[in-house]
């Protein structure tokens, strides 16, 4: 415990904790004055490690429909007043060089950590203050002010603000600096929550899979009505690769999902084509032509359609055919925090106000990025998300 210092409590005209993506972009546009605050001692970690070191920053197809949440029209406003296309202009700003690697997703031609110094110098140029390496104590609301203990160099001080930005991010990963913080300051002044759990997370399947390990095809994934056509691996817990961390956000415990191998690609026509011109063929190596062996022998031997191709029976390769179609599967569940990218669910959006992410029932708190009930999709969407809804929060204050 530290002695809260007897000086008087300064005051700052915004206070932001977390100096993650959503953080820093809120400090920049609230200006003179404002104070990040992160008890990391170096800010935008998830920035630093995205999108394998060079942050896929963004998406160009962004839109609404790109995001989950219990009210899917409440990120419209945010989204539609600070873009893509506004955060692909500050990136140009200051010099970084991009490329769209597949599917509108932009990375950085360099490394992540530019995306962090952009940030950090639009703060320094807007006048804001960081504190790193800072905890953050007690949070008390009075006569339209917060007051906030935040102890640094083991002396605490009290702080005082008409606007506070909760922008701690969510749960995963917790040793480069995600903890609950957001949510308990949510639940103190009395908001909604929204369950939270892992997204864009590999699923399990006990060891189930443990012989195809490795093994990566081109799939559609189905969850609870909502599909994605990307990369499917299997790994020896089960699935992994984009497609699974998509569908994952979507895959509640107990569903199934489905899974079509190659869509857009007839393999038992292929199949049938092959058996009218060379039917002494083994079925699981003309079918490991199109898809990858190891998982041509698992399908072909867990339909137990298996042997020459001219003694299979056009029945017999429908049965084929629906687990390479409509293959379902349940998953015993996720790998949880430690592997998920995100967290879905948190302060419920039916507490906020769009446009200015304030809360309707205590002027002057804000929650912005991962922390709100507000979760994208792969693919740089999730920092989008950040940059849209800190913007929003930063200009109202
Ligand atoms: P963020 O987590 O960035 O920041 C929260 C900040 O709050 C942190 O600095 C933390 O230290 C601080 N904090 C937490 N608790 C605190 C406390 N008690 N006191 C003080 N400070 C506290 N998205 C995307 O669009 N493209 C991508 O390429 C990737 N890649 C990616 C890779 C990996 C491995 C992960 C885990 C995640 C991604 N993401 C992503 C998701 C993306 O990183 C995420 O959605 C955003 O960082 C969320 O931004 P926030 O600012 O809300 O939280």
């Amino acid at each position: 415990m530290h002695a809260v210092s007897q000086t008087k409590a300064t005051v700052r005209p915004a206070v932001v904790l977390g100096a993650g993506a959503a953080g820093m972009m809120c400090a920049a546009q609230a200006g003179e004055g404002a104070l990040l605050v992160d008890h990391m001692p170096v800010p935008g970690e998830k920035i630093r490690i995205s999108g394998g070191g060079r942050c896929n920053f963004t998406n160009m197809h962004t839109g609404p429909e790109n995001f989950l949440s219990d009210n899917p029209h409440f990120a419209k406003s945010a989204l539609s007043r600070y873009t893509q296309w506004d955060f692909l202009d500050l990136v140009a700003k200051h010099g970084i060089a991009w490329h769209e690697k597949t599917l509108g997703q932009l990375f950085c031609d360099d490394s992540a950590r530019q995306i962090i110094d952009m940030l950090k110098a639009e703060m320094d140029s807007a006048g804001a203050d960081l504190w790193l390496s800072t905890t953050v104590g007690d949070i008390t609301h009075a006569d339209g002010h917060f007051t906030i203990d935040l102890t640094r160099e083991g002396r605490t001080v009290q702080v005082r603000t008409p606007a506070l930005v909760v922008a701690t991010g969510g749960k995963s990963i917790p040793k480069i600096g995600a903890s609950g913080l957001g949510y308990s300051i949510a639940k103190q002044f009395g908001l909604k929550m929204v369950a939270t759990r892992p997204a864009l997370v590999p699923l399990t399947f006990g060891d189930s899979f443990a012989q195809l390990a490795g093994v990566a095809v081109d799939a559609r994934l189905t969850a609870n009505g909502t599909s994605f056509d990307e990369a499917l691996l299997f790994t020896h817990r089960g699935l992994s690769g984009p497609a699974v961390l998509q569908a994952s956000s979507y895959w509640r415990e107990g569903d199934d999902i489905a899974v079509t191998l190659r869509p857009g690609t007839d393999l038992v026509a292929i199949l049938r084509t092959e058996r009218a011109r060379a039917g002494r063929r083994d079925i699981a190596t003309v079918l490991g032509e199109a898809i990858p062996k190891r998982l041509a022998e698992y399908v072909t031997t867990s339909s137990k359609v298996t042997g020459r191709l001219a003694d299979q029976s056009d029945a017999d390769l429908a049965v084929l055919n629906g687990q390479m179609t409509d293959w379902r599967l349940r998953p015993t569940g996720t790998e949880g925090y430690r592997k998920a990218e995100v967290t879905a669910g948190g302060v419920d959006t039916a507490s906020l106000d769009s446009k200015t992410m304030q809360a309707k029932t205590v002027p002057g708190l804000h929650f912005i990025g991962e922390v709100v009930d507000v979760t994208g999709w792969l693919g740089g969407y999730n920092f989008q998300w950040a940059w849209s809804s800190g913007w929003a929060a930063g200009t109202a204050i």
